[in-house]
């Protein structure tokens, strides 16, 4: 059985000497939360420049689908890079990006009648599909979620409702955007609890929004995070996304649904609104599209993915050798990774609502297969957010050698590669209990 393996002090001194460096050379807006200066890879264990060995429960912020180098990934890449890195799927063809884009249209819900954009991250996606959404529909406003977090590009971050250090500092940002609370039943924003509610945060949407500020007729999009990632793992209650589309549908508004990080099979469904059984207008992917290659993608039925030329377009996107990995990506998906994400999933959801039952400070567990969050509270009643203990957590998980990240202002999560091990997931529960523990005491 693996385990991790801490051979130094940490930092390192070879970690440290690096840090140095990137302290002078590096743009200190990026958002480290402990030193960990990796070397190299595989599955899901990582070691650091002094042979610090480690076990990587986030998998590069959720991008290391298929773990970390897996051969067949690596093979893909490496066989693409001796045939063609770039030419631009912009001005011309080559078969890996309509291959993809055939795959993306058979795995995404709906049927195979779609179109598909590639870009390079996240935040372009999301970018695209607010264009295509302004073009088609020619509405200009737009409705977005507290908590919610689309990137950091002008206009995603205009979308984004996470952090106000996001924003702070950036504006004016694109006006017209209204962000409303999100179902996030732990801290109903109406203080209501699910189901009595009957979906009053809906509700509100069309009795208070569309009646005093937002004319329905000129709004063109809702964007959703089936489950809010940054925003600290929000997992809205059953029934939530279809009542939600109903009400778009009534006045003509797109859904646009942001799988940035819950798609390409992390909740144990390829995409994370079928557990909803709900569609999407749009579905925007990235992060484990390509197990760590730079692509994004965003598709859409082909009679709304209906634009002219000029009107989007990128040189990078769906570079071909981006496209090779997230072929043989899909391929691991497709075969055996979504459904492992479900079964290793269930044990570590088991263990950690175990674990919430013995600690008073775990007020909330969610999430769906290997995208689960835990909030750290004060006690029960108060729900008074842990953050700095949240941090040390964090920190401690490190030193314990269990790569952990936060999200949201007090929680943790779980988001290790999709071909993790019960053995390995027993693992990094038992590192996070003692973690926990010391920093709890
Ligand atoms: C849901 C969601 N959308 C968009 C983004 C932005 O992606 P990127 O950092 O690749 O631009 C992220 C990144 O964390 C995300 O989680």
């Amino acid at each position: 059985m693996q385990k991790p393996k801490i051979i130094t002090n940490l930092p390192g001194p070879k970690a440290q000497k690096l840090l140095r460096k990137d302290k002078k050379y590096i743009s200190p807006s990026y958002t480290r939360s402990y030193p960990a200066v990796i070397e190299h890879g595989e599955g899901c264990w990582v070691w650091d420049v002094d042979g610090n060995k480690f076990l990587d429960f986030n998998a590069g912020i959720a991008v290391c689908s298929t773990g970390h180098c897996h051969p067949q990934v690596v093979e893909a890449i490496q066989k693409q890079a001796e045939k063609l890195i770039h030419m631009s799927g912009t001005d011309y063809y080559y078969p890996l990006q309509t291959q993809l884009a055939e795959k993306l249209a058979e795995i995404a819900p709906g049927g195979m009648n779609k179109r598909v954009f590639f870009a390079n991250s996240g935040a372009e996606t999301v970018e695209g599909a607010f264009k295509l959404a302004r073009y088609m529909t020619k509405r200009k406003y737009a409705i977005a979620f507290l908590g919610s977090f689309h990137g950091r590009t002008l206009g995603a971050l205009s979308l984004t409702g996470s952090k106000v250090t996001q924003k702070q500092g950036f504006g004016p940002l694109l006006p017209g955007i209204f962000h409303i609370p999100y179902a996030y039943c732990y801290r109903c924003a109406y203080n209501l609890e699910y189901p009595g509610c009957d979906f009053a945060c809906i509700k509100y949407i069309e009795d208070q929004l569309f009646k005093k500020v937002l004319p329905p007729d000129e709004t063109c999009a809702i964007f959703i995070e089936p489950i809010q990632g940054e925003g600290g793992y929000v997992v809205p209650p059953p029934g939530y996304f279809q009542k939600l589309k109903e009400l778009m549908q009534k006045y003509g508004i797109l859904m646009i649904a942001d799988e940035v990080q819950s798609g390409m099979g992390r909740t144990g469904k390829m995409f994370a609104m079928e557990h909803w059984d709900t569609m999407a207008d749009v579905y925007c992917v990235a992060k484990g599209i390509a197990s760590g290659m730079p692509l994004g993608a965003f598709i859409a039925s082909a009679s709304l993915m209906s634009w002219p030329p000029g009107a989007h377009a990128s040189t990078f996107g769906g570079n071909p050798v981006c496209c090779a990995a997230a072929m043989a990506t899909i391929k691991l998906l497709e075969n055996g990774l979504v459904e492992n994400a479900a079964k290793v999933g269930a044990v570590i959801m088991k263990r950690l609502e175990a674990l919430q039952a013995k600690y008073e400070a775990i007020g909330d567990v969610r999430g769906k297969g290997l995208m689960i969050g835990i909030e750290l509270v004060e006690d029960s009643i108060s729900k008074k957010p842990l953050t700095e203990k949240r941090n040390g957590i964090i920190y401690k998980c490190f030193e314990k050698g269990l790569l952990m990240q936060g999200c949201g202002a007090n929680a943790i999560r779980f988001s290790p590669s999709l071909i993790v091990t019960e053995e390995e997931a027993h693992t990094a529960i038992d590192i996070f209990e003692s973690a926990m523990k010391s920093v709890l005491r």
